[in-house]
């Protein structure tokens, strides 16, 4: 059976081939993971942070996700490096999706997933440290309640795959 390849655009393809800041940080200042590893869409956000001007000197990423996931975060890591946290915070899955040159839409949630490991880890630097600049939102945003959903989702199938694994195991014993 053949399958049609997805309609990426060259720009998506070339960051795939060649993703920047690729790996994990040891160094980071604050970390945090969206997804979920039992479907294999996961992703690690590691930020590097000056924490006298709260200016974002690196960030690295770690995925599982697909070629969509790989370079929306690719792309995120390179515009939010040495730009302030709230500046980070503001780029949206919509802006990236853009500078992307689009995805498919069953693609757009491997951007959101990347967006929502980022704030992810804002959210957890600032309570950490017992502060919440003004700027930043009381509830979740979009792209956070997204990663949240998902791994709900994840959770959901992960229980069914199980029951019906112990199903079959009765049924063969
Ligand atoms: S990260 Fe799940 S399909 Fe792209």
């Amino acid at each position: 059976m053949s399958r049609t390849p997805l309609p990426y655009s060259s720009k998506v393809l070339e960051l795939f081939r060649n993703p920047k800041n690729l790996g994990k940080m040891e160094d980071a200042t604050v970390y945090a993971v969206a997804g979920n590893p039992a479907c294999g869409d996961m992703i690690t956000f590691y930020l590097k942070i000056n924490e006298e001007t709260e200016v974002i000197e690196k960030a690295t990423f770690e995925s599982y996700g697909c070629a969509a996931n790989i370079a929306t975060s690719s792309l995120l890591t390179e515009i939010i490096k040495n730009k302030p946290i709230k500046e980070a915070w503001q780029v949206s899955w919509k802006k990236l999706t853009e500078e992307l040159g689009g995805l498919p839409t069953i693609k757009f949630h491997c951007g959101i997933l990347a967006v929502g490991a980022l704030r992810r880890a804002i959210r957890l630097y600032y309570k950490r440290k017992g502060e919440k600049p003004e700027w930043l939102p009381e509830d979740l945003t979009f792209e956070e309640k997204q990663a949240l959903e998902e791994e709900e989702l994840a959770k959901v199938l992960a229980k069914r795959i199980g029951e019906k694994a112990k199903k079959e195991e009765k049924k063969n014993v």
